[in-house]
C-alpha cells in the first residue's frame, strides 16, 4: 500500500441488519454526502459506504487524475484503485459487513473507478451498478469476473462519454464473464428517473436470497 489507506467517508448503518452494502462513489466535484440519497433511492435497508476522492483537480474531488476530459493518468488510476480497494476491505472488517454483498454505484469519475476496482480487484465486489462509466484502461489479462453482475446505464447524448466507450467496457466486462445489462438512455451525463427505477429494480434482482 503506497499509502495511507484511510478515506474521509459517511458509513450509514443498515436498517434492520440488512446485509446488503452499497459502496457509493461520486462524480468530479462531488463528495462523500452526494449520493446518500441516490442510495437510499435504490436501496431503501442497505448499508451505505461512501468515501470522499482524493484527488484534486481544481479543488474539486477525484478518485485519481486524469490529464485532460477523458484521458486518465493510468499510473495514478492503479495505485489509487489498489488503495480504494484497501480501503474497502478495512471498512468491510470494521463495521462488520457482508463481502458477498458489497455493490459498487458509482457515477461518471466514481463508475470509472468502480470499473477499476471490477477488473483489478475481481471477487472484491458482488456487483456493480455504472451510470455514465467509460473503460477506465484495457486490462492486459482478462479477470475473472465469471457471474458477476453489472448494470451500465448510459446516455446517448452524452457529451462526456462516448457510445463506443460504454460498449467497449460492456464488452471487456462480458469477456471476463460478467453478466453486463445494458441500459441506454435517450438523455445526457445528467441521471433520470427512468435508470435509477432501471437501476433499483435490477439491484434488487442482483442480490442473493433477496428479501
Ligand atoms: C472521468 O474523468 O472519470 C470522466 O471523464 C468523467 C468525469 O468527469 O468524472
Amino acid at each position: 500500500m503506497s499509502e495511507d489507506p484511510g478515506f474521509i467517508h459517511r458509513f450509514v448503518p443498515p436498517e434492520r441488519d440488512d446485509p446488503t452494502t452499497l459502496l457509493l462513489l461520486h462524480g468530479t466535484g462531488g463528495d462523500e454526502n452526494d449520493l446518500l440519497p441516490l442510495g437510499r433511492m435504490l436501496d431503501e435497508e442497505a448499508a451505505l459506504l461512501s468515501p470522499r476522492g482524493k484527488v484534486l483537480e481544481n479543488g474539486m474531488p477525484r478518485f485519481f487524475r486524469r490529464l485532460s476530459m477523458g484521458v486518465f493518468d493510468e499510473e495514478d488510476l492503479v495505485r489509487r484503485t489498489h488503495e480504494l480497494a484497501g480501503f474497502v476491505e478495512e471498512a468491510t472488517s470494521e463495521y462488520g459487513l457482508d463481502p458477498q454483498r458489497l455493490f459498487a454505484v458509482g457515477f461518471s469519475n466514481g463508475a470509472n473507478i468502480a470499473a477499476s476496482l471490477l477488473l483489478l480487484h475481481p471477487g472484491l465486489l458482488a456487483g456493480a451498478v455504472l451510470l455514465r462509466a467509460m473503460v477506465p484502461f484495457e486490462a492486459e489479462t482478462p479477470p475473472d469476473l465469471q457471474g458477476t453482475p453489472v448494470y451500465l446505464a448510459a446516455g446517448r447524448s452524452d457529451q462526456m462519454v462516448p457510445p463506443e466507450s460504454t460498449e467497449r467496457l460492456a464488452k471487456l466486462l462480458r469477456e471476463a464473464g460478467a453478466e453486463v445489462t445494458l441500459d441506454w438512455q435517450p438523455g445526457g451525463h445528467g441521471i433520470g428517473r427512468a435508470e435509477i427505477e432501471g437501476a433499483r429494480a435490477w439491484l434488487a434482482g442482483a442480490i442473493p436470497g433477496m428479501r
